[in-house]
């Protein structure tokens, strides 16, 4: 499992678009996000983001260099029900445990307007499992939830608290984290392409719903 991380702050350069609650791409070109041409190098990755780089080209290059099946899935935001969401790190796990349990929140920069996309972790399996049945060498692909499942954190909020039914405690950090994506959105076409019998199963409505009340997910 790699991650978007491995593009560092890369994305960020693409021109964005102020809307209401969310950043968005501002040009059409962009529209259905990231793909794996996106430079890895020359941006601000945080030292994770570098470990986790290092470890992607050693992968891609033993499925090259000795013709191993191998794959990087660039992960955007993996999540579910068994995500131990830390303020950090997994941030829809993260906000949806304060909600449920009336933590506070503090939003980090970019007004709250950052987009991430949800792929639960259901159709992580299923990519894996797409993948074994039909390995490549040094394959690398993005996976993520794709434009369907992007949610900007103001978004993330209101949802949490039309379904709790109460109003979340939150404040809000001008400062935002280095490196941090501004509005990140997985392209899932080559991924798409090469398993065409995989696509998203989970929309964003079931991620919440799952999270929120967690029992297991199945296919459909
Ligand atoms: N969650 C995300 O948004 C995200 C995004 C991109 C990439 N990733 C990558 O996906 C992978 C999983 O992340 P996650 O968010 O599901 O994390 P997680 O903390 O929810 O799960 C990590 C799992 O690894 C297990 N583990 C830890 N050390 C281990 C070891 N030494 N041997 C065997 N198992 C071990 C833990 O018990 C846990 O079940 C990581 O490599 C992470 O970098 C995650």
């Amino acid at each position: 499992m790699s991650t978007n991380k491995v593009y560092g702050d890369a994305p960020n350069e693409l021109p964005l678009a102020e809307l209401g609650t969310r950043w968005d791409y501002a040009r059409e070109e962009d529209y259905e996000g990231i793909d794996e041409s996106c430079r890895i190098d020359a941006s601000m990755h945080s030292l994770f983001g570098v470990s986790k780089a290092a470890a992607d080209l050693m992968v891609q290059e033993y499925g090259r260099y000795f013709g191993m099946h191998t794959v990087c899935f660039r992960g955007g935001c993996l999540t579910g029900p068994n995500h131990r969401g830390v303020e950090l790190h997994g941030f829809l796990a993260y906000l949806i445990k304060c909600g449920r349990e009336g933590l506070p929140y503090t939003i980090i920069g970019y007004k709250g307007k950052q987009v991430r996309d949800q792929i639960h972790s259901l159709d992580v399996c299923r990519a894996m499992e797409a993948f074994h049945g039909n390995p490549r060498c040094g394959a690398v692909y993005n996976l993520g939830g794709g434009r369907a499942n992007s949610v900007s954190i103001l978004e993330a909020i209101t949802r949490v608290e039309e379904m709790v039914g109460t109003r979340m405690q939150t404040d809000y950090r001008e400062q935002a984290r280095l490196g941090d994506h501004i509005c990140y959105i997985t392209d899932l076409s080559k991924f798409r392409r090469d398993y065409p019998g995989w696509d998203i199963s989970m929309s964003l409505d079931r991620i919440f719903e799952n999270m929120l009340s967690p029992e297991p997910a199945t296919v459909g």
